[in-house]
């Protein structure tokens, strides 16, 4: 049974193909283009050009995305069977389901995906699944921890990424109840899932997301666009800046940063004041009129503290959480996911738990926004299916 999933919610049109035999769930194709050179200039997404961008890309994604998954399905025949001179008729006649992102979103980019998600669903008269952003991050953990099959290659000319392949293993999916923290640009939350149809939120963000977070601290220190990859980047430079300017400078300045509600009664977080925080710090440092290197140096150390504050508020709020529920695995997902001290920092803290519990982060690839992440959750949720006329974006879906 193949599932075509489609994912418009922000700045990423992806599309992917899974496939379903029985328990076995593959991710067969997963292809996202991204929007970043779009974005770049303006330090954020821009909400009109990426709905715009996500017209222009919805079509050659989707058809990418059918091609490599059929691909990766004929046995014995030669590779790239289903050309670019294969009809798209012919690559969808091959598809049970589609999937696709609802919400939570810029409504704009929603519903380029959906309109055409549901197109397509009523000219070939497939039956149709709406999937929960959220959810779908969270699923990004339900395929096993293989590595990239494929070597991910960006094609010079459409922008378009080839992403990873993998396919769930029982022993290695996530057992229930499950912990999951997720951290991306528009929401950060805790939830605790009992099974695959009782997802319960704990607490979530009051304001900023953490990703939202280290976007702006990127953009007033200056650091680069997109911030996440930015901040920690500068946090890795503040390590080779301190040995060539000297420890000393360092030593002098105070960078420390508060932890906003880490020890608070709830599973709530509250990443603004952390951000304004930086804001504070910064000017009282003057970063903005000296010059480099030493200021660099601050910079990048004001970005590691910042990093710091942000994964300590994680751990403490996801362990608290765990002690409480004792769940039998905690996974982490969301674009934030993808920074390196974070997937280090959690996974040390809960191999300290008094108890089993497996460690679940998502395979790079399925960090970020992407489709086959959709597709997953729509794996385990095929009696949600219905039809074209019963499915709309919502800017606002809650979990
Ligand atoms: O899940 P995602 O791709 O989109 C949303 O659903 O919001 O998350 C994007 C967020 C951005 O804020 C980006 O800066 C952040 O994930 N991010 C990171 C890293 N890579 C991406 N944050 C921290 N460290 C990273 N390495
Ligand atoms: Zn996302």
């Amino acid at each position: 049974m193949q599932i075509l999933a489609i994912e418009t919610s922000c700045d990423e049109t992806a599309a992917a193909v899974i496939e379903k035999n029985g328990h076995n769930i593959k991710i067969l194709s997963n292809v996202v283009a991204s929007q970043i050179e779009i974005h770049k200039k303006f330090g954020g997404v821009f909400p009109e050009h990426a709905s715009r961008a996500h017209v222009e890309k919805i079509i050659p994604v989707v058809e990418e995305a059918l091609r490599q998954g059929l691909d990766k399905r004929v046995k014995g025949k030669a590779k790239n069977y289903f050309t670019l001179n294969t009809s798209p008729d012919t690559l969808v006649n091959n598809i049970d389901y589609i999937a696709v992102t609802t919400g939570h979103g810029l409504i704009g980019s929603l519903l380029i995906g959906v309109n055409f998600a549901k197109t397509l669903a009523y000219a070939k008269n497939i039956p149709i699944i709406g999937i929960n952003h959220w959810l779908g991050h969270i699923y990004s953990n339900f395929t096993s921890h293989s590595e990239p099959a494929e070597e991910s290659v960006a094609n010079a000319t459409t922008g378009i990424r080839q992403r990873s392949f993998a396919s769930t293993q029982d022993d290695n999916l996530p057992q229930f109840p499950a912990l999951v923290l997720i951290v991306s640009g528009g929401h950060t939350g805790l939830v605790l899932m009992k099974s695959h149809n009782e997802i319960i939120p704990l607490g979530e963000t009051l304001d900023d997301a953490a990703g939202e977070a280290f976007d702006k601290v990127a953009k007033l220190l200056d650091l680069g666009y997109p911030g996440g990859p930015a901040i920690s980047k500068a946090a890795e430079n503040m390590d080779h800046s301190q040995n060539t300017n000297g420890r000393s400078h360092f030593e002098k300045i105070d960078i420390s940063l508060p932890r906003p509600m880490i020890d608070s009664k709830d599973y709530n977080f509250s990443f603004s004041g952390l951000k304004t925080a930086v804001l504070y710090k910064a000017k009282q440092l003057n970063l903005t009129c000296s010059t480099p290197p030493l200021e660099w140096g601050i910079r990048f150390a004001l970005a590691a503290e910042f990093q710091q504050a942000v994964i300590d508020i994680l751990v403490a709020k996801t362990i608290k959480a765990a002690y409480e529920f004792k769940p039998k695995s905690i996974c982490l997902c969301g674009g934030v996911s993808a920074n390196k001290e974070l997937r280090e920092q959690l996974k040390k803290a809960v191999q300290k738990l008094p108890w089993k519990t497996s460690y679940h982060i998502p395979p790079m690839d399925l960090t970020g926004d992407n489709a086959a992440m959709i597709g997953l959750a729509a794996a385990y949720h095929l009696d949600q299916k219905t039809t074209y006329d019963k499915i709309s974006a919502d800017s606002n879906l809650k979990l």
